[in-house]
Formats: C-alpha cells, sequence, structure tokens
C-alpha cells in the first residue's frame, strides 16, 4: 500500500487504527512511514517469530530506542547492540532471576496497600498518576533501594518530556539535534539533567557507604569484566537509568489500562474482589499467595492484550534481506511488528474487543498461537523484566480491589495515546468507592 494512504488514514482516523487497517491486508504489503524513512507492516506471528527470534542477528534496533531514546538512555541494554548489549545484559540479569523477583513481591505488596489506603473514601483520583507513582515507587526500592516516591510527579513529568521528544523526533521528516537550540531541546535537556542528578546521587551515596546492598545497583557499582575492569559511572548511569525508566512507565501504563477495564466491567471486578477476599482476607498479599490469585494475573494479561503498553516493536535490517514468502526489505527500510494489530486480530482473538479474562486461563492460554499475543516482544531482546511485571501486575490489582471498588468519572471511554509505549490519553479519573 502506498504510504501516502496510510498518512492519510492516519490523520483522518488516528496512527492505531492506520496499523490496524494496514495489519488486516495481506501480510508484508502494509507500507507506513516511521518519520523519514520507509517502514513494512508484518502483521502474522510467523513473521514475528522470524524477525524477533529466528533471525535476531540480522536486524538491529529501530531508531526510537537506538537513536531518539539516547539522551535518555544512553547506551543502556534497552537501546545498545552487539557486545555492549550482550556483556551488560548478562551483567544485570541476576536482578530478575526468579528467586530474587520473588523476594520483590512483598515491597510491591506493601507499597500498593500504601497506595491504596492514602486514597480518600469516595473521592476522585488520577489513576494514572497514582500507577505512575506507585510504580515508580516499587522500581526505586527494589532496584536501587532509594524512597522516591516524594519526588514521584517531578520525576514522572521529566520522563514524559523525554518520551515525547524521542517519539516527535522519530516521527518527523527532519529531527532536529538536541543540541540545536529550539525550546523542546531546551526542555529536553533540562529533564536529563535534573533525572541525572537523581541518578548521580544515588550512585554517589552507594559509592560512598561502600555497602553491599544486593540490589541491582551495587551489582553494577561491583560488576567486574573479563579484564577485572569495572563500568565507569556514565555506564551505571545508563543501566541504571533504562531499568528506572523501562522498569516502570511500561508497568504504569499497563496497571492503569487494567483498571480502567475493571471500572468498565463490574462483574469481572466483583469477582476478583470475592477470590481476593476468599483467598486472603484483608492481610497483606504475600509471594505464596499468588497462586490462589488467578484472576487477577488472567486480567493484567488480558488488558495488554487489549492495550499492550509496548504497542510495536521496530527493527531495522543491517543488509537488503527478504523475509517470509519473498518479502524484499531494503537496508534503511524499517521493519514493524504491532502488538495492537495481531492482539486485535480475529483469526487469533476472536470477538477481538471483548474483554474476557478466561482466554489467559490455564486451559485457554495455550491454545493462543505462539507470538499472536507477544506484550513482552520475544527472541534475544525480550523484555528482562517480564517476570518481575507480571508479578507486580498481579499484585497491584490484587491489592486494589481486596482494597475498594472504582468506577469511572468523566469521560467513560480512555483512548490510547501511542507515543514510545501506549499511554492513556488523559488522566484516568475515578471513583474510589466501597472499603467494606
Ligand atoms: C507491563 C510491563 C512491561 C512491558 C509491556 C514491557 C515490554 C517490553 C518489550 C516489548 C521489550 C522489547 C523491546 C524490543 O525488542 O525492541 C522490552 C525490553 C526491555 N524491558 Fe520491558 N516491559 C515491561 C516491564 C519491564 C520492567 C518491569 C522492566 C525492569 C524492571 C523492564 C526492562 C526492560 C529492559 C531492560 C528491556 C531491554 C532488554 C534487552 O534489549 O535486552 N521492562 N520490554
Amino acid at each position: 500500500m502506498n504510504t501516502l494512504l496510510f498518512i492519510g488514514y492516519a490523520l483522518l482516523h488516528g496512527r492505531l487504527a492506520a496499523l490496524e487497517f494496514l495489519g488486516r491486508r495481506s501480510p508484508g504489503s502494509g507500507r507506513l512511514r516511521i518519520g523519514a524513512r520507509r517502514a513494512i507492516l508484518l502483521s502474522t506471528p510467523e513473521l514475528v517469530e522470524e524477525v524477533l527470534v529466528q533471525r535476531t542477528d540480522e536486524f538491529q534496533k529501530g531508531p526510537a530506542l537506538r537513536v531518539y531514546s539516547r539522551p535518555l538512555l544512553g547506551n543502556g541494554i534497552l537501546s545498545s547492540e552487539g557486545e555492549t548489549h550482550r556483556k551488560h545484559r548478562r551483567l544485570v540479569a541476576p536482578a530478575f532471576a526468579h528467586q530474587r523477583v520473588s523476594r520483590y513481591a512483598d515491597v510491591m505488596s506493601a507499597m500498593a496497600r500504601q497506595t491504596c489506603h492514602a486514597w480518600p473514601a469516595g473521592g476522585v483520583i488520577s489513576m494514572h498518576r497514582e500507577m505512575t507513582r506507585l510504580t515508580l515507587g516499587i522500581v526505586g526500592r527494589t532496584l536501587f533501594d532509594a524512597d522516591l516516591l516524594q519526588d514521584a510527579d517531578a520525576i514522572g513529568s521529566r520522563i514524559t518530556e523525554l518520551i515525547r521528544y524521542a517519539t516527535d523526533q522519530t516521527r518527523s521528516f527532519r529531527p532536529v539535534p538536541l543540541e540545536k537550540d529550539t525550546p523542546q531541546n531546551r526542555r529536553a535537556r533540562e529533564s536529563v539533567e535534573k533525572l541525572n542528578q537523581t541518578i548521580y546521587g544515588m550512585i554517589e551515596q552507594r559509592r560512598a557507604s561502600a555497602e553491599d546492598k544486593g540490589d541491582l545497583l551495587s551489582m553494577l557499582l561491583l560488576a567486574r569484566d573479563e579484564e577485572g575492569g569495572s563500568l565507569s559511572d556514565e555506564q551505571v548511569r545508563d543501566e541504571a537509568m533504562t531499568l528506572f525508566v523501562a522498569g516502570h512507565e511500561t508497568t504504569a501504563n499497563a496497571t492503569t489500562w487494567s483498571l480502567y477495564l475493571l471500572a468498565r466491567n463490574p462483574d469481572v471486578q466483583r469477582a476478583l474482589r470475592e477470590q481476593v477476599r476468599a483467598a486472603v482476607g484483608m492481610r497483606a498479599i504475600t509471594f505464596a499467595d499468588l497462586p490462589k490469585l488467578p484472576l487477577a494475573l488472567e486480567i493484567f494479561k488480558e488488558s495488554m492484550r487489549l492495550y499492550p503498553p509496548a504497542y510495536i516493536v521496530v527493527r531495522e535490517p543491517l543488509k537488503d534481506l527478504e523475509v517470509g514468502d519473498g518479502i524484499k526489505v531494503k537496508k534503511g527500510e524499517l521493519i514493524a511488528m504491532c502488538e495492537w494489530v495481531l492482539h486485535r486480530d480475529p483469526r487469533y482473538f476472536p470477538d477481538p474487543l471483548r474483554f474476557d479474562p478466561s482466554r489467559f486461563s490455564p486451559e485457554n492460554e495455550p491454545k493462543i498461537p505462539r507470538y499472536a499475543y507477544f506484550p513482552f516482544g520475544g527472541g534475544r531482546r525480550i523484555c528482562i523484566g517480564n517476570q518481575f511485571a507480571l508479578m507486580e501486575g498481579q499484585i497491584i490489582l490484587a491489592t486494589v480491589a481486596q482494597y475498594c471498588t472504582l468506577e469511572m468519572v468523566g469521560p467513560k471511554a480512555v483512548h490510547g495515546d501511542p507515543l514510545m509505549t501506549l499511554r492513556p490519553d488523559g488522566a484516568v479519573m475515578m471513583r474510589v468507592g466501597s472499603q467494606q
């Protein structure tokens, strides 16, 4: 399809609708533009698996992560390639080992309870703000042993500024280098400085205390490579910032979308509340309780089907090549694989717009074709925090349902704002109901 048609459709109906429109055509025939770059949409699970898993060495990440997120993420593992990526991923992996992630459950549970208890009974809250604060607090405490709750709003708005910057640059026909003096560049540079102060502050404090707290920050500071060399402060900063941002932005969106869907589906909300109260009463949820709370996890997964926080994954071939059955991709063109499109495809999810957590029940989930559902990407670059995120989502949803009911206030339908991640296009205002 002509890329102009995509641009026209996107202007009329929005970017997400245009991606869906492209995705329903024959696989590999969808042409779009990502800024000045031509791109091809691959819209079958087989093609996604081919690119992300089987032929991963033939591609690098697209410009949004590799180039335009650099002021924020530096050369951390989300944006780096090759040997640096391999070495550093191995370095941070122990922080995400199953045993360690299970120890994070108590922190997640305590912070979720603290958040709910601060909500005024009968009052109205912005759920997106609450979830951003909570998930930032959790990532700060679990990975950096830092209390970020007080500064959460300021940090959140700086990160939003930089995500907007990266999105605008990615979509621009003529990206403006960050050094150039424009109002957006000034704001972006200022935001990087402020966030650096927070991260370098944490690094300095930890170096001064010389304490091994066994968390991610200590792991980065104590790491030694094969030659005995340690990471520079800048490398520690890049990895810390990457995990700090990647570790809360997506989960803030995923939990907000989940609670939005619960507010719109009171029957499911009631069922969850009953399951949680029957299994654990009103006490804090622990890691051992999680198998007794399957509905919370099913709801979280189904919400990420309908509103995948990472709604598009982009790759760039290292040379001219062919994928699938003769789909030609030239060096310099991009490949887009879109969770938003595949997760809503009726071939894989009948009646796709219906919110139905039972799609992820133990009997049904194995029937979903591989890579028709891929909220965490796939292959070597699969999300390192996927287990962390699933547990966090399950604990937050169960805790909220245990504590109160939720009802939408104001505009009932919230739409997706497709920046680098899929954010809600407003504050998502909700009334906090019965706490009995
Ligand atoms: C619902 C929550 C989350 C979603 C939907 C999500 C999604 C993703 C996706 C799709 C990728 C792959 C991107 C690509 O291949 O281009 C990714 C990578 C990554 N994610 Fe997540 N993520 C989530 C939570 C987290 C958490 C909690 C952490 C850390 C605490 C995290 C850290 C990372 C990192 C470091 C990478 C880069 C991995 C690499 O390239 O080796 N994410 N995530």
